[in-house]
């Protein structure tokens, strides 16, 4: 039986610190509704000590919300807690996301501090939370590039102190995905206490590996994956929730499953890009505007005599609208007699190599040649009425 993975997105906070796109309460407001309905298991509504706006919004945000946990960023320190814990009043189930940094980059030159005292700092923390909310999350900032050792040592004591969730993020997009997967497992095998709590990966785009470390955390025994819609987040992003979902949708062998509706990802994905006026790159895996487009001819006619011979989604399946063939100078005979026929017009084998000459004329000055363009081309056509 596959194991069920917790989804939890971020896009409303660590996506929301992308500059130029940060949202106001009722933009917020529509965004964790559509998470809601996406299915998503918890909901990360901000960082209510960064701004009013920002404590209003996850006070808002919880009141709206039915299913998911809702969960709110602090730093390791009293006041942020306290500040989360007030946000969070009205949640079903709350979660505080504490933490500190666990590499010996960040402790010595971020926090010009020592491991042990970051250890005493973390453990502070999570007692204080425990006792303002319903579930504490703890995160060992950088993870990706802390020593093992150490980093297992935290963990056991986070645990020890009531964390219920441990987040291990790769915070700079450092790691390899066998490596990341190589972290998880070591901590399976070296932390005494680790059954009682749910190890979450929480991994950044930076060498474009966001996805493949995130699959290689959960494969290795993770039970929670933070991530954003359309992959947006600080720097190169976060883990893509589609790509995430949609790997362990299409990989059966991986063992896994997410609670995900997958046919409202295209929808969440348009409204997450129209609210944060970010557009999605036209060849974003699953959600971009190429994700189904077919253009050149070999594909094209590959996908007409089958859809499988060049597509491992099934479009509906993402809520996306169906396969495309796009017709440009690349496109061949196959795909221009299909578009014809859906168009109403059935040539012979003479008339379609006419036209597809003039098609060709036509493309090589047009680039990309559209339902207009082809009954423009057949009213013009010498032999087609
Ligand atoms: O990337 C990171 O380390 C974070 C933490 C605050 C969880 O976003
Ligand atoms: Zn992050």
């Amino acid at each position: 039986m596959a194991r069920r993975v917790h989804v939890f997105d971020t896009t409303l906070r660590d996506g929301e610190q992308v500059p130029g796109c940060q949202l106001n309460t009722e933009e917020k407001i529509e965004i964790a509704l559509a998470l809601e309905d996406l299915g998503v298991d918890i909901i990360e509504a901000g960082f209510p000590i960064s701004s009013p706006g920002d404590f209003n919004s996850v006070v808002e945000v919880t009141k709206v919300l039915k299913n998911p946990v809702v969960c709110a960023l602090s730093r390791a320190v009293e006041k942020d807690i306290d500040c989360a814990a007030e946000a969070l009043k009205h949640a079903r189930v709350s979660r505080i996301h504490t933490g500190i940094g666990s590499s010996d980059i960040h402790i010595k030159n971020k926090l010009r501090s020592t491991r042990e005292k970051v250890i005493e700092q973390g453990v502070s923390a999570v007692k204080y939370a425990k006792k303002r909310v319903d579930q504490v999350e703890f995160f060992c900032e950088d993870a990706g590039r802390a020593d093992l050792e150490f980093l297992a040592r935290m963990v056991e004591a986070m645990i020890a102190a009531g964390a219920d969730v441990i987040n291990i993020p790769d915070t700079t997009g450092y790691s390899l995905p066998w490596k990341f997967g190589e972290m998880i497992k070591y901590l399976y095998e070296n932390v005494p206490n680790i059954d009682k709590a749910i190890i979450s990966a929480h991994c950044h785009n930076d060498l474009g590996l966001a996805t493949a470390n995130a699959i290689s955390g959960l494969y290795n025994g993770a039970g929670q994956v933070e991530c954003t819609i359309n992959g947006i987040g600080e720097r190169a992003g976060n883990t893509s929730l589609e790509e995430v979902v949609m790997t362990i949708k299409s990989h059966p062998s991986l063992g896994l499953e997410t609670g995900i509706n997958t046919k409202k990802l295209v929808p969440v994905s348009k409204l997450v890009s129209r609210l944060m006026r970010m557009p999605v790159q036209p060849n974003k895996a699953i959600v971009g505007k190429n994700a189904f487009a077919h253009s050149s001819g070999i594909h094209q006619d590959g996908v007409i005599k089958h859809r499988e011979n060049y597509e491992i989604i099934n479009p509906e399946e993402v809520g996306a609208e169906d396969s495309s063939i796009v017709l440009t100078a690349r496109s061949g005979r196959a795909a221009l007699s299909y578009r014809l026929e859906m168009l109403g017009y059935k040539l012979s084998k003479d008339e379609l190599e006419i036209a597809y000459k003039q098609f060709l004329d036509m493309a090589d000055r047009k680039k990309q040649i559209e339902d207009d363009d082809l009954k423009e081309l057949m009213r013009e056509s010498m032999f087609i009425k």
